[in-house]
């Protein structure tokens, strides 16, 4: 859609700039409560909430904490939050077995959120990083990531967590086959409307450490996790992935991370027309606080503009850190 665009003067395009009504009447994306899924952090260890410190203004809730936190999502309009456990390593292992345990720190999150807030949509994590001794998202034999074993292991965790009452599985484990294998197994246990999003295109990203702080995860990765998220050079590959993972059952895909991927957001909504999401991740959410933070951004305009640019780029909606702050701004 290229219209010809007649010479100045009959076209002054500034016309349409000139007040905020006109602005506002000509603006094509905008941002709402709506779009927003507010990734939180639980964790077991008792007493008041932590904050991370990597992550100003984000904290580590306890079992009550993650309840209220859904509360104020109901409140404010948000319709999802994201569950990420910070795992006790005493319960770490190289089988990560907690994983799948129905009274998991996770699962018991769900049921208590389910039972209080059940209007609150709740997406989970799937992948074995939380609970895994070596920090890898799969299993490790004499250093390789072993991709079908590891599937199975999803499976279960993936159930475990559909039991719980999860709303919205979230694999980011980026093994091949995995969306295939939890739609059939929850499709087979009668959980026949449990929506899946997958991390269809995660990069394999320096844009994570925050969050890997945030759930202990620093100190234990051996590696990097490169054989299997993607790397930050590719395109084309995004795409088979996104075709790969909705065939294979996934009902929403994601990108992640964002801002520095609006166009893999842009290509994947392009090509495909279904739900779209970005994960503005933990290093993106601390750029944009330390410079705020020290004076050198209008931390609220950075935070709405970079949100607001995400839609722009076709994406259905947003998992940002910034969604209780944000939903409070929209609701002003
Ligand atoms: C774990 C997972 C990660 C994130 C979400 N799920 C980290 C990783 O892959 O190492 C990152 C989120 C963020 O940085 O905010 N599979």
């Amino acid at each position: 859609m290229h219209p010809i665009v007649p010479p100045f003067p009959v076209t002054r395009l500034r016309r349409m700039r000139r007040s905020a009504a006109l602005r506002d009447l000509a603006q094509e994306h905008r941002l709402s409560v709506k779009d927003l899924i507010w990734p939180i952090f639980i964790t077991d260890v008792p007493g008041a909430d932590v904050e991370v410190p990597s992550m100003p203004g984000v904290v580590r809730r306890t079992l009550d904490g993650a309840v209220r936190a859904a509360e104020e999502a109901a409140e404010l309009g948000i319709p999802a939050i994201c569950l990420f456990p910070f795992t006790d390593p005493s319960l770490k292992t190289e089988t990560c077995d907690e994983a799948w345990n129905p009274d998991n720190l996770s699962n018991r999150v769900i049921r208590a959120i389910k039972a209080r807030v059940p209007e609150v949509a709740i997406m989970t994590d799937i992948a074995l990083d939380p609970y895994n001794s070596n920090g890898h998202d799969g299993l490790v034999r004499d250093g390789v990531i072993l991709n079908d074993e590891t599937v199975e292991c999803l499976v279960k965790m993936a159930m475990a967590q559909a039991d719980a009452g999860a709303d919205i599985l979230g694999p980011s484990d980026m093994m091949d086959g995995r969306i295939g294998a939890i739609r059939t197994a929850v499709e087979a246990a009668g959980h026949r409307d449990v929506t899946i999003m997958s991390y269809a295109a995660k990069y394999a990203s320096a844009f994570y450490g925050p969050f890997r702080d945030a759930v202990g995860a620093s100190g234990a990765l051996k590696g990097d996790k490169k054989t299997y998220q993607m790397n930050p050079g590719n395109t084309d590959e995004a795409l088979r992935l996104i075709a790969r993972d909705l065939s294979d059952g996934a009902d929403m895909v994601m990108v992640k991370p964002g801002m520095p991927y609006l166009d893999i957001c842009f290509r994947v909504k392009d090509s495909f027309g279904v739900p779209t999401y970005a994960y503005q991740v933990s290093g993106e959410y601390a750029m944009l606080m330390g410079a705020a933070n020290n004076g050198w951004v209008n931390g609220e305009a950075v935070m709405l503009e970079s949100l607001l640019a995400f839609r722009r780029a076709g994406c259905d909606g947003v998992l940002t850190y910034f969604a209780p702050r944000v939903a409070r701004l929209l609701k002003d």
